[in-house]
C-alpha cells in the first residue's frame, strides 16, 4: 500500500510516499526560510502564496523519486490542523483534487501527533504508551499518549512557543533567521551560566506549562533595561552574544528537561518521545537524556530531518488507514490546538458555543 503524505501546515511545503510498512519511499522539503528571513518570522500571507506555488511541484518531484506513478497511489493524507489557515488550505484542496481524480480516499493527519509518530517511525519500535513534548515554532506541549492517534493535553506553553522565544531572541541578537540553529551556533563559544535568566514554572510542580514570554522579556532587558526602546542600536561584543545565547539556550533546555520529567512522574510513563524544530538542539536534546538516564526512561529524540516540518511523519496516516479512519470531501482545517475530542471532531479549548471549530 502506498500512500501520498501532505504536508503545508506553515512554511515548509512538504510531500513523501510512504507504505504500510512504514518505508519512505520519496520524501521532498521546500523550505521558505529565505522568504521569511527579512522579516525575522513567518508571515502567514507570504506561506500560503508559496504554497500555492510549490505544491504541484513538490508532489511531482516526490513521486519521481519515489517512483511511484499517480495510479499507485492508495490514498492521499493531509495535515489539516493546527497551522495556518491559509497554508492548511493549500495542502487540503490539493489532497481532495487528487482523491476525487484518482477515485481514491482522504486521510486526516493532526500534525503534532504526526511530530511524536516521527520518533515511532524512526525507531522501528513501539513507542506508545508515552509521553510527548512537541517543541516547535508554533507549539510546546506535553501529552500523555495512550496510542498514536490517543492523545490529552497535560499542560502547553501560556505564551509563546520555545521556537518562537529561540527565533525572537536571534531577532535581538541579530542573528540570522531561523533563529534557532543560530542560537544554537552562537552559544557554542558562550558561558551558559553568565546570565541568570529566569526558568518560568520549573520550581511549580503543580504545573504541566510553560511559558517564554518572560525569558525572552528578560534577555531584552539584559541588553539595555526597560525604557530603551533604542536597544537595537546597543552594540554586543561577539562573547556577549555568545553568553546570552548560551544562557538563554541553557534556560530553555532547563524548563522543557524539568516539564518532561514532572510530566513522567505524574503519569508513571516509561517512555518520552520529543519532535519538533527545537528538538534538533543538541543541548536540549542532551539536558533530556541526562534527566531520563537517571530515572531508567526510554528516551525518543526524532532524528534531525524528522524534527522540524516534514511530510515523512505524515507516516501516521498509516494508522488510520488501518483504522479505517476516512474523511469526506468536505474536511475542513483547524488551525487552532484541539485540547480533546468529543467522539471524532475536535473540541477547542477557546471555542465559543455554536463556534465552527475551524475558526478559532
Ligand atoms: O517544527 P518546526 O519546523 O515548525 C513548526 O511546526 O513550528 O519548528 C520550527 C522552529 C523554529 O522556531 C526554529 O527556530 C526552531 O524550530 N529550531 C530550533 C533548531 N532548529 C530549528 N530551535 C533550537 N535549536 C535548533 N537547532
Ligand atoms: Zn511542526
Amino acid at each position: 500500500m502506498k500512500i501520498l503524505t501532505l504536508e503545508t501546515t506553515c512554511d515548509e511545503t512538504a510531500a513523501a510516499v510512504v507504505t504500510d510498512r512504514l518505508e519512505v519511499l520519496g520524501a521532498v522539503v521546500a523550505s521558505q526560510d529565505d522568504l521569511h528571513a527579512r522579516f525575522g518570522g513567518v508571515v502567514p500571507e507570504i506561506a500560503s502564496r508559496a504554497h500555492v506555488e510549490r505544491i504541484l511541484p513538490v508532489i511531482d518531484e516526490t513521486l519521481r523519486r519515489a517512483g511511484v506513478a499517480l495510479g499507485e497511489l492508495d490514498a492521499v493524507a493531509v495535515a489539516n490542523t493546527p497551522g495556518l489557515a491559509g497554508s492548511l488550505l493549500v495542502g487540503l484542496s490539493a489532497a481532495k483534487a487528487m482523491c476525487v481524480a484518482l477515485g481514491i480516499p482522504l486521510i486526516a493527519v493532526n500534525h503534532l501527533q504526526a511530530h511524536i509518530y516521527a520518533c515511532r517511525l524512526a525507531s522501528r519500535q513501539e513507542v506508545f504508551p508515552c509521553v510527548g513534548l512537541i517543541v516547535s515554532g508554533g507549539h510546546t506541549s506535553l501529552y500523555r499518549c495512550l496510542g498514536p492517534l490517543d492523545f490529552e493535553l497535560l499542560g502547553a506553553t501560556i505564551d509563546d512557543a520555545a521556537g518562537e522565544a529561540f527565533d525572537k531572541v536571534a531577532s535581538m541578537l541579530r542573528l540570522a533567521y531561523p533563529g534557532g540553529p543560530s542560537i544554537e551556533r552562537a552559544a557554542e563559544k558562550g558561558n551558559p551560566r553568565a546570565y541568570a535568566f529566569p526558568r518560568p514554572f520549573l520550581k511549580d510542580l503543580d504545573r504541566l506549562d510553560f511559558s517564554f514570554s518572560g525569558l525572552k522579556t528578560a534577555v531584552r532587558y539584559t541588553i539595555a533595561g526597560p525604557g530603551r526602546p533604542d536597544f537595537q542600536q546597543v552594540q554586543l561584543a561577539q562573547q556577549q552574544v555568545a553568553d546570552l545565547a548560551a544562557s538563554f539556550q541553557e534556560a530553555v533546555a532547563d524548563c522543557l528537561a524539568g516539564k518532561a520529567v514532572l510530566a513522567l512522574e505524574r503519569t508513571g510513563m516509561q517512555i518520552l518521545c520529543v519532535g519538533g524544530g527545537v528538538a534538533a538542539n543538541q543541548r536540549v536534546r542532551q539536558r533530556l537524556e541526562e534527566e531520563t538516564r537517571r530515572r531508567r526512561v526510554r528516551l525518543h529524540v526524532a532524528p534531525l530531518r524528522l524534527c522540524t516540518d516534514n511530510a515523512v511523519m505524515g507516516a501516521i496516516a498509516v494508522e488510520r488507514y488501518r483504522a479505517g479512519l476516512f474523511e469526506d470531501l468536505d474536511l475542513d482545517v483547524y488551525p487552532g490546538v484541539a485540547r480533546q475530542t468529543e467522539g471524532d471532531s475536535p473540541v477547542f479549548a477557546t471555542r465559543k458555543p455554536g463556534q465552527s471549530p475551524g475558526n478559532v
